[in-house]
């Protein structure tokens, strides 16, 4: 066996793979033949040729391009009965025990710098919940208002899964049933170099990184975990990244405007704040909904504005939709007529030199693959956009500091208790930006959103002072 797979990278000119193999030791040369005999070396030399030797494949035809329509929320516009309608039907979905919560925690989190899996990062104001625990107990306030249980699958990564896993079963799962909590880990592409060489992070080991969030896809389906929705009866599969505490990840309305469109992907947007604001866009080409990312969309069509100054590209993805699971079974099966295409990433990968020494780049020195999430769009049955409010549903956690950081994500979350506590008559003293004058915590338990706020206080009117963190007992 071994002979045959350095053949076969000795054919593809990746024979430098195994250049340290005579030194190894058996257990290493027999990792670096497990971890070689995974790689797909035609699917590899395709991808080389197109993003890394060539000029890439994704030429957007801009000509005829528009911006795919979306349902604006009621007070821009929108029918508010039709919302109101969405949420029943959404309510009665949830009821029906039709909904899954899914959430692809394989990412790197390399802009944060934090170490260790990123839904274990701490982001609540005061009590200091993980992401993952925020998460549980939104998943957990749902399944008990509604009277069912809702799964929630989360797609791990090599590096990442052992950690994920040991971080819920030490804290019993955050109270969810654990038979309905399913990690899996996604799969993996190998990193080259400028030249389309594999490379080696160590000398039994190459650069393996994750496949992507759109490897969630695929994931879902080679790990069993479409098969296990289908037997729990759920078709609707609630999409949400790991690093927005702010997502409502089960949200009725969203999920009645996907019932009700018959859809088979939805999507959240939030109006982008200005311009050239890095979040891609929603638009239609070829009759086709598509995100266009930012660094796609030159300046002219992101400025274009219409008659009355709002932006034509105005809305923003940020990655909250709901699949259906006939679509991540089709396109994450193998079908190959609908794969999602790999995008490049340019990035500084360790690895070793020509003696087999460790060397850190300082600077980007190959290219690493990707899939994409909602490329899976262009496949799916009538897509439905719909508008949210950003201070309701997107604070993510990206970066150390700045914009999207911890420190603008706890702002956000304060902004959005003290909004809940106003609405419900409580006098609270708030900043020009709505930041309130303390902090004090709102449980995902006690409450999800303004309306469900308004109904517990109603209950027993608790008093709200600097440090209140409001939670069921
Ligand atoms: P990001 O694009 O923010 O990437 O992921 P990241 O790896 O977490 O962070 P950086 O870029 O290194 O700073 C968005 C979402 O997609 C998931 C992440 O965990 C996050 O929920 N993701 C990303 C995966 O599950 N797998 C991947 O391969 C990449």
């Amino acid at each position: 066996m071994s002979a045959d797979i350095r053949n076969q990278f000795e054919t593809s000119g990746q024979g430098h793979v195994f250049q340290f193999f005579d030194s190894l030791n058996a257990s290493q040369q027999e990792q670096l033949l497990q971890q070689a005999e995974a790689i797909d070396l035609k699917e590899l030399s395709d991808l080389v040729n197109t993003l890394v030797l060539g000029d890439g494949d994704d030429h957007i035809n801009f000509e005829g391009m528009t911006p795919a329509p979306y349902t604006p929320l009621p007070d821009a516009g929108g029918d508010s009965e039709l919302w109101s309608q969405a949420e029943s039907v959404g309510e009665q979905a949830l009821r029906d025990g039709r909904v899954a919560a899914f959430t692809p925690a394989g990412g790197q989190g390399t802009r944060l710098g934090y170490d260790g899996p990123k839904g274990t990062f701490a982001v609540t104001p005061i009590v200091k919940k993980s992401l993952f625990q925020v998460f549980a107990e939104k998943i957990k306030a749902a399944s008990t208002r509604y009277g069912v249980t809702i799964p929630w699958y989360i797609m791990t990564s090599q590096g990442n899964h052992e950690a994920t896993v040991r971080f819920f079963e030490e804290n019993d799962f955050f109270g969810l049933d654990p038979d309905s909590v399913t990690h899996f880990a996604q799969g993996t592409m190998p990193a080259v170099d400028f030249d389309g060489k594999i490379i080696l992070a160590d000398k039994d080991t190459i650069a393996l990184s994750p496949d992507g969030h759109g490897g969630s896809l695929r994931a879902l389906v080679r790990s069993g975990s479409i098969a296990d929705m289908e037997a729990r009866g759920i078709d609707c599969v609630c999409f949400f990244q790991v690093d927005n505490p702010m997502v409502r990840c089960i949200d009725p309305e969203f999920i009645g405007f996907h019932v009700m469109g018959e859809s088979e992907l939805s999507s959240k947007a939030c109006l982008k704040a200005y311009p050239k604001e890095k979040v891609g866009v929603f638009a239609e080409i070829d009759g086709k909904t598509q995100v266009i990312e930012y660094s796609d969309l030159p300046d002219e069509l992101a400025e274009a504005t219409e008659a009355n100054g709002d932006l034509v590209y105005r809305a923003g993805s940020i990655a909250i939709h709901i699949f259906s699971r006939s679509l991540i079974a089709r396109v994450g099966g193998d079908d190959a007529s609908v794969k999602l295409p790999f995008h490049r990433a340019d990035k500084k990968i360790p690895t070793v030199d020509a003696a087999g020494d460790p060397v850190a780049p300082s600077e980007p020195n190959g290219v690493k693959f990707e899939m994409f999430g909602f490329d899976a769009l262009p496949f799916a049955k009538n897509p439905v956009v719909i508008e949210t409010a950003r201070a309701d549903d997107f604070s993510p956690v990206k970066n150390a500091e700045g914009i999207d950081s911890p420190e603008s994500s706890r702002q956000d979350q304060l902004r959005q208790f003290a909004r809940w506590a106003i609405a419900a008559d409580y006098d609270i003293e708030v900043d020009e930006t709505g930041l309130p004058a303390f902090e004090f915590e709102v449980s995902p338990l006690y409450a999800t959103n303004a309306k469900i706020f308004a109904e517990r206080v109603a209950e027993s009117r608790p008093e709200i002072t600097a440090g209140t963190v409001l939670d069921v007992n």
